[in-house]
């Protein structure tokens, strides 16, 4: 039977997260530079956003460079921001006609002015989609995340804002750059690292991890479904037992 044929579109995960992992292996495989890898990458994202939006995933967020990233070879990280931007510009149109909506989570203001300048007239130019969102990790590092609401609700609680005592996990919550989303239910790796590298450690907290050995840029349509076939076949017990999941609540809430 086929793949997608198998999947139950009424237990889809509301939000999958992946780590785009192994472009540099992947071109390196193959005699080429790392930055070819990076190219072909972009082919995996536009099949996957397309299948995500098709199938009718609502949120995907996407670890597309990471705080820690900054420190690879500036001709490296030049390329990336470069490739970002005519990414941006060349699918605008397609993600406008797939009713996807882009988002940005990270630490925006450290992006090259060109890169912030594209990121900003794409997140305006879906802003009315109801499809998709497609939130990109840019610059992104989930201590840093975890940090910075530390200190803004920090400077509440010394400016009277808010108590002390009515912080509480929602609060929290609305502090993050994720606050608008659910948090995910299920987090890709792909490229056969088996780490979280600093990537939404809050958020994760009782997502499902798949990992796959696959490189990023052969990462499909099929590869995805392969993973959400998984996903529903696991049993997500959220601390209770089997015997509790069984009989009293449905499996994926
Ligand atoms: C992921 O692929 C893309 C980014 C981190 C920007 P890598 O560039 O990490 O590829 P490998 O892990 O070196 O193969
Ligand atoms: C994580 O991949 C970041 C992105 C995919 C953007 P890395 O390749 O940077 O992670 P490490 O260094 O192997 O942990
Ligand atoms: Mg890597």
């Amino acid at each position: 039977m086929d793949i997608l044929e198998s999947i139950d579109r009424s237990k889809l995960p509301k939000h999958v997260a992946i780590i785009m992992d192994g472009n540099g292996r992947w071109a390196k495989e193959r005699g080429k530079d790392r930055v070819y890898g990076h190219h072909e990458g972009v082919l995996s994202v536009r099949d996957i956003v397309n299948a995500s939006a098709e199938i009718g995933i609502q949120y995907l967020t996407l670890y597309a460079f990471s705080a820690e990233n900054w420190n690879r070879p500036k001709a490296e990280v030049d390329a990336l921001m470069e490739l970002l931007v005519n990414t941006i510009r060349k699918e605008i149109d397609e993600l406008k006609k797939n009713n996807v909506r882009l988002h940005i989570i990270g630490d925006f203001a450290s992006l090259p002015e060109i890169c912030q300048k594209e990121l900003n007239e794409g997140m305006d130019m879906t802003a009315m989609n109801t499809g998709l969102n497609l939130v990109l990790a840019l610059s992104y590092s989930s201590r840093q995340e975890i940090v910075n609401a530390s200190k803004r609700i920090a400077k509440k609680v010394a400016d009277g804002t808010l108590k002390a005592e009515d912080v509480n996990e929602t609060v929290f919550n609305e502090h993050l750059y994720t606050s608008q989303f659910p948090d995910p239910e299920l987090m890709i790796r792909t490229s056969g690292e088996y780490r979280i590298s600093n990537y939404l450690l809050y958020q994760l907290a009782y997502a499902e991890l798949y990992f796959t050995s696959v490189h990023w840029p052969d990462f499909r349509k099929n590869n995805l479904y392969e993973a959400l076939l998984n996903y529903q076949q696991r049993e997500r017990r959220f601390g209770k037992t089997s015997e509790q999941i069984q009989t009293n609540s449905p499996q994926h809430v």
